[in-house]
């Protein structure tokens, strides 16, 4: 872009359409709803945008950490954003024309860019997760070693397990981590699919022990919210991977969604469908470890329609009553009424009580964005069933990093 002639400059927060791997973090976060986006992109609303920076360190992928100087009565609009593959270059300024970097804008980028990003810190004993080793530009290859369905062929959710290995490439992730695929082919308007997030579903020395691979908890995608049909892009062309196919991945992601590694430590997991994954990283994780007895308890709410369509649901029935609780949750049993995780949480309510106010337990929600919404409704009665208050414990929770929620 030619140099500018004499105006008056601002910074315009942009985020980078090459490294976002759309998890819709920074849209959530926003508390202004400058963060939009359309089937591909995310943009900020520069008329919209406060600068408050709530949106930065959230971002897994450093993306949202760009601002660009620009005249202030030409910033780039939402359409130009939308259609862009690549950030612009940055525009040729006049010497001393620099806009002024407000100093938090300054602080936050570096706290987004030193792979520290995440709603909330990690727990304080979490190993240190590596992330962004591999981008869109220059993904990892893996090789698909397992690809098995873990729902019954009669049920109507295809559910499935599918193992990638990374041969030689060092692709190190841990428990509760996500990484990025890139589906092969052209979306409608005839530029590359985007990246699609997963959580890993293995533990951080491999679904097989001491392999260099990962496994993955996907779910077919047919109909949409609304029940409508609708081809899921990432979820059908992994359902559909033979063995031996090549697949590009990116990542990994994910530096506060981590499991407690301190002897004593306890874990308390909600979730509902494919949002098991983190939770079976995690519980194989105390699983293999279990010999050394420096885990503390492990409390679990599981939600699917029927048994038949709950991912794992025959190796969770093996595990020793003494090493996890299982706490099922059923909503479409032909002869029991709806049953959703929140009120499995109310059955236990001394239990959970016990485990929120314990400063060694970790609790970890992943699943259907509606859960998270229950599930806190249902620690706000447990706590008032014992005299306490949901929204004091709530901050003391969030402060220690013992509050984790991945939803979507
Ligand atoms: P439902 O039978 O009402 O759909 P899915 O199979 O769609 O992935 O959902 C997994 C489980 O989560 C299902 O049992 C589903 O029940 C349940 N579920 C749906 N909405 C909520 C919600 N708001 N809170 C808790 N569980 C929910």
């Amino acid at each position: 872009m030619a140099a500018v002639g004499s105006a008056e400059y601002a910074l315009q927060h942009l985020i980078d359409p090459e490294v976002c791997i759309r998890c819709n973090t920074c849209e959530a976060t926003c508390p202004v709803h400058a963060i939009t986006h359309d089937s591909r992109n995310y943009v900020v609303d520069f008329a919209v945008c406060n600068n408050c920076n709530a949106c930065v360190a959230p971002c897994p992928t450093g993306a949202i950490d760009h601002w660009h100087q620009v005249v202030k009565a030409m910033p780039y609009t939402l359409d130009e954003q939308l259609s862009w593959d690549n950030l612009p270059a940055p525009i040729e300024l006049e010497v001393g024309s620099q806009a002024e970097v407000p100093s938090d804008v300054r602080a936050l980028t570096e706290i987004a860019t030193a792979g520290q990003g995440g709603p909330s810190a990690p727990p304080w004993s979490a190993s240190h997760p590596y992330v962004n080793l591999y981008s869109q530009g220059r993904p990892a290859v893996a090789t698909v070693t397992g690809n098995y369905r873990l729902t019954d062929e009669g049920a109507s959710a295809d559910i499935r397990h599918i193992v990638l290995d990374f041969g030689t490439a060092a692709f190190p992730v841990l428990e509760g981590q996500t990484l990025g695929v890139l589906p092969p082919g052209m979306d409608d308007s005839g530029r590359p699919h985007h990246v699609r997030l997963y959580s890993v579903a293995s533990p951080r020395d491999g679904e097989r022990p001491r392999y260099n691979n990962v496994a993955l908890t996907i779910k077919r995608v047919n109909v949409d919210h609304d029940g409508k049909p609708v081809l899921g892009i990432g979820s059908n062309y992994l359902c559909d991977l033979k063995i031996g196919d090549k697949v590009n991945v990116v990542g990994p992601y994910g530096a506060s969604y981590l499991m407690p590694n301190h002897p004593g430590s306890s874990l308390m997991m909600i979730c509902t469908g494919t949002g098991s994954a983190p939770m079976r990283a995690m519980t194989e994780r105390r699983r293999r470890r279990r010999a050394l007895k420096e885990g503390g308890e492990l409390l679990l709410f599981f939600g699917a329609r029927v048994p038949e369509e709950l991912p794992y649901f025959g190796p969770l029935m093996k595990l020793p009553k003494d090493f996890i609780d299982i706490n099922f949750a059923f909503s479409r049993l032909s002869d029991q009424p709806k049953t959703y995780v929140q009120d499995r949480i109310r059955d236990r309510v001394d239990k959970v009580f016990q485990m929120l106010t314990d400063d060694n337990c970790y609790v970890y929600l992943c699943g259907l964005k509606g859960m998270e919404a229950g599930v806190i409704e249902a620690f706000r009665d447990v706590c008032r069933t014992n005299g306490s208050d949901w929204d004091a414990l709530k901050p003391q929770l969030l402060a220690k990093s013992r509050l984790h929620i991945e939803t979507y």
